[in-house]
């Protein structure tokens, strides 16, 4: 989604908000601007398209000033186009924002604002803040800038990550946010405005997240002064030490942040383990959950919330709850269950999955969730991100951070999380014999070194296979048990990057209705462990080639009977069925990635998507 980048200090504005812009890029968007504070004007540069087409129209904003921001836009109001980009001036000229979010109610207050003389050049919500922003400066002459601000943002409703700059104000930068992030980097003589950290992880280890309803009036003579947006009342800022390195944010020397943190999952299930799983003491040490295992474990129900591939994490999730643990557990997309009235009690548990800690949907469900007394745990990729912070216990994914749009890494820790949360509470409630629980944590030991060798034995088969079918136009992804999300979300990774149309599918329900697009254009991935339902799949295998359907078949070392049927074989190390998604997904995600490589698709960010979803 939008990214903001703000800066005020000694250094080169344009400089500082133009790298900072390159950093957010991950976020997903189609269009990017830039603006600086100059004596009386604004210099303004803003253009449908990437970072580079900005850089092409504004090169010669080098060196011009010391204050400025910039903006990447991903389309909600209005198509990408030069007009609809950000930042937006009022009409009077003398006040500048960028916004990330949704003005839910700008189309009344458009329609007064037109009523007042106000014209708009762009489709956009922010067009309409902007100047609603000037109305109160206009029709309150004592009023000052960040007063004016609060009063604008206090007739909006939505969702909102502002900076704004006014031309009669110079150096003051006023920051907002309601629902989309936004950090304060805290500079030695300079500070740094950023929807995350990224932009200035190199210049200072010291930020200040916004909080939610919050907005800070920025200078370099004041500094920081931070205040709820509703009533105005002074917060003192919540200094925090940022741990991100900038060695983690950039490629490594690899082609694509895709491909990298493909390749860091040994590492990430790893760190995700450490401190957590202690196979020698026999014990699972988890600080978020010790606390209210009792509560869990007496719950009525568990239902998982979460959207797109943490969803199929907590699918899976399900399987290992109810398996290992024997509560109930129902999994829910949340932008279904914040629609709809779910029965919710507060003896119900909830668990939110999120790698950016920051989709709307989630956000919205959980708070739902809340007011119905459940009890909320979160599992997280990123650090203090709104979710972490709004639910009532969590655990993290340490997986580090994750820039490619399509999730991986972040997906194998939320697997490694729910397996560890599931053989806790089962240790805990007595559902695990301690016999199977050490055989079980053993195992889970193991398989950082099981993906390991899963990259090094499948990197080169899988981008031979991934060559075969750049043109293909369907893919089917198959698999039983604890591999049928697994199959899903091999499907979504592919089609979120290739563009290519891929549904995945439980291998029996095959027979219900898919098998009708089965011909000799119809590739087939299956996803075949040896534990499970080995036979059963051999059938659907053999109901495929029947069809002579092109079967990739993914399948544990030394397999014969299903890798004698398939036309390509992909094969993953052995282990227990219930870890065997984190291992098999592993050259799913190479699969998905080789074949947008090959098709010349921009596999970082595949277009019209974001990496956090702060919209609805
Ligand atoms: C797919 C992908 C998305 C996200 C979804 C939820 O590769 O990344 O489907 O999983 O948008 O995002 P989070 O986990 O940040 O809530």
């Amino acid at each position: 989604m939008c990214g903001i980048v703000g800066y005020t200090g000694f250094q080169d504005a344009y400089q500082v908000v133009i790298n900072g812009l390159r950093r957010l890029e991950y976020r997903g968007y189609d269009s990017a601007g830039v603006v600086l504070e100059q004596p009386h004007h604004f210099d303004v540069a803003k253009t449908k398209g990437k970072v580079d087409d900005l850089v092409a129209i504004s090169k010669d904003f080098v060196g011009r000033a010391h204050v400025g921001m910039g903006h990447t836009r991903w389309a909600t109001h209005g198509v990408p186009s030069d007009n609809n980009s950000h930042p937006h001036l009022s009409n009077n000229g003398k006040i500048a924002l960028v916004h990330n979010g949704i003005i839910e109610n700008y189309d009344v207050l458009k329609i007064m604002l037109t009523e007042k003389g106000f014209t708009f050049k762009s489709e956009t919500d922010t067009e309409v803040l902007v100047n609603l922003i000037q109305y109160f400066m206009d029709t309150h002459p004592e009023m000052d800038f960040p007063t004016a601000v609060r009063s604008a943002l206090n007739e909006v409703y939505g969702a909102y990550a502002i900076t704004v700059l006014h031309d009669d104000f110079p150096g003051v930068l006023v920051v907002a946010r309601l629902g989309s992030p936004l950090a304060i980097g805290l500079g030695n003589n300079e500070y740094f405005i950023a929807s995350d950290a990224s932009p200035f992880v190199e210049f200072t280890k010291e930020a200040v997240y916004l909080e939610e309803g919050h907005m800070a009036t920025i200078s370099l003579e004041k500094g920081v002064d931070i205040r709820n947006i509703k009533d105005n009342v002074k917060i003192t800022p919540q200094i925090q030490e940022l741990k991100l390195s900038l060695e983690q944010i950039e490629k490594g020397g690899y082609e694509h942040f895709m491909l990298k943190e493909i390749f860091e999952q040994p590492k990430s299930i790893l760190d995700t383990l450490r401190g957590r799983l202690l196979v020698d003491e026999g014990i699972i040490k988890m600080a978020g959950i010790w606390d209210h295992l009792e509560r869990i474990n007496q719950a009525q129900k568990i239902t998982i919330i979460a959207c797109g591939t943490s969803w199929h994490a907590g699918l899976i999730g399900e399987y290992l709850i109810e398996e290992f643990a024997r509560i109930p557990v129902e999994v829910e997309y949340a932008s279904e269950f914040r629609y709809r009235n779910p029965i919710i009690t507060e003896k119900d548990i909830v668990i939110a999955i999120s790698q950016s800690g920051e989709t709307a949907d989630t956000m919205a469900a959980i708070k739902m969730a809340k007011e119905k007394g459940a009890f909320i745990y979160g599992i997280c990729n990123v650090v203090d991100s709104s979710i972490a912070r709004i639910t009532d216990a969590g655990s993290y994914t340490h997986a580090g951070p994750e820039i490619g749009v399509a999730s991986t890494k972040a997906f194998t820790a939320q697997l490694t999380i729910l397996a560890l949360i599931a053989l806790k509470l089962g240790k805990h409630n007595g559902h695990l014999s301690n016999q199977e629980f050490m055989r079980l944590i053993t195992e889970l030991d193991t398989i950082p070194q099981k993906v390991e060798e899963v990259l090094e034995g499948t990197h080169q088969i899988t981008k031979e296979i991934a060559r075969k079918f750049v043109d293909a136009q369907n893919f089917l992804y198959l698999g039983r048990g604890y591999n049928f999300p697994a199959a899903l979300e091999g499907a979504l990774k592919l089609k979120e990057i290739s563009y290519i149309h891929a549904e995945g599918y439980p291998a029996a329900e095959m027979k219900h209705g898919p098998i009708a697009l089965i011909d000799e254009n119809m590739p087939i991935v299956i996803i075949a462990p040896k534990q499970g339902h080995y036979d059963k799949i051999v059938s659907n295998v053999q109901e495929i080639k029947a069809r002579k359907g092109k079967v990739i078949a993914v399948v544990n070392r030394g397999d014969t009977q299903v890798a004698d049927m398939a036309d390509y074989v992909i094969e993953f190390p052995e282990t227990s069925e219930c870890f065997s998604p984190i291992v098999a997904s592993v050259p799913l995600q190479l699969l998905a990635y080789y074949i947008a490589v090959f098709r010349g698709a921009n596999v970082d960010q595949p277009r019209n998507l974001a990496k956090s979803v702060t919209v609805e």
